[in-house]
């Protein structure tokens, strides 16, 4: 595997869009169709239909969670799924370096979204991912962080059930607690902060997190609120927040393009602005976010975490 994950079109590799599996989709193909092949029954996932039945070998999926982007945090079982894997349909975000590392047979479908590309509906990609099973490819769904958290995992778990399709899933490091990791802040701390609510930031924030940024002992990570955090900030402080609440913006975690912008809440719509913050980010709110909490934090990231 090499080092690191690299992001959006740079970590694109070989690839045409608009391919046959969908609007957007973008695949690349080396050595024929891999995800059609038929199977012997003797092939890891290869449950073929029953002798004489006339039906083709059924593959199954694995949902595989790639971590926030680089490479070297993705997990020994996801990189074995990867590898085994006929056909990858990968997302934008998450480990897309790793794909330079499969097996040239290995059939690769982009369904994320890239500048001036639209992300590929999500019943596209439930569509593409069975219909690939059903023809006997062992079908790796390539996600970023972990399938479960704001990834519609699930959705795609029901959609393999629901067509009786076998399928896993590997977890994946999670942005939410990985990238602010990777930046020094720990999302609780003995003293600081005994919980951690992670929400989605799109629209701004719903009732919950607003209660949990203002009762300040439990730690709130926003997941996609780049676009809204002026009304975040404004529902915190409407709610009666501490204007002074620190706040951490941690962009591209894990990347080399990661960067660290702190601030305090009053303020952080306003920084956020000034510096350019752009998706994808994680937003830490609370105490833990405060700069030097660790101590050993070096240009915000903690030594050695680039091992
Ligand atoms: C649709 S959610 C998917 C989250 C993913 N399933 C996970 O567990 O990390 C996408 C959001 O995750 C966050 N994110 C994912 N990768 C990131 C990274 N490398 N650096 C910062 N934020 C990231 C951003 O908030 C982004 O808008």
């Amino acid at each position: 595997m090499s080092g690191q994950g690299r992001q959006g079109t740079e970590g694109r590799p070989r690839g045409r869009p608009d391919g046959p599996s969908g609007p957007g989709a973008r695949r690349r193909r080396r050595g024929g169709d891999a995800g059609v092949r038929a199977r012997t029954t003797s092939e890891p996932g290869g449950a073929a239909g029953p002798p004489g039945s006339g039906h083709p070998p059924r593959g199954r999926v694995t949902l595989v969670g790639g971590g926030p982007g680089a490479v070297d945090l993705l997990t020994l079982r996801a990189w074995r799924a990867l590898r085994s894997a006929d056909v990858v349909v990968a997302d934008r975000l998450g480990a897309v370096g790793v794909l330079d590392d499969l097996p040239a047979t290995t059939d690769v479908v982009h369904v994320g979204k890239t500048s001036g590309h639209h992300p590929v509906p999500q019943d596209e990609i439930n569509r593409i991912i069975v219909a690939r099973a059903l023809a006997g490819a062992h079908v790796v769904r390539l996600k970023g962080g972990d399938p479960f958290l704001f990834g519609r995992g699930g959705e795609e778990v029901l959609a393999c059930r629901e067509a009786g399709i076998e399928v896993d899933v590997v977890p994946g490091v999670t942005s939410a607690v990985g990238v602010p990791e990777l930046a020094g802040i720990p999302v609780t701390h003995r003293g600081t902060a005994r919980g951690v609510h992670i929400t989605s930031g799109h629209g701004g924030l719903d009732t919950a997190a607003i209660a949990t940024v203002r009762e300040n002992t439990t730690t709130l990570v926003v997941l996609m609120g780049v676009s809204s955090l002026s009304t975040i900030v404004q529902q915190a402080l409407r709610a009666g927040t501490d204007p002074a609440t620190p706040v951490a913006i941690v962009e591209n975690g894990s990347t080399p393009a990661q960067r660290v912008t702190r601030t305090r809440l009053d303020e952080a719509g306003d920084v956020a602005t000034r510096e350019g913050v752009a998706a994808p980010a994680v937003i830490v709110i609370g105490g833990v976010a405060a700069d030097g909490l660790l101590g050993g934090a070096r240009d915000g990231r903690l030594a050695g975490a680039g091992v």
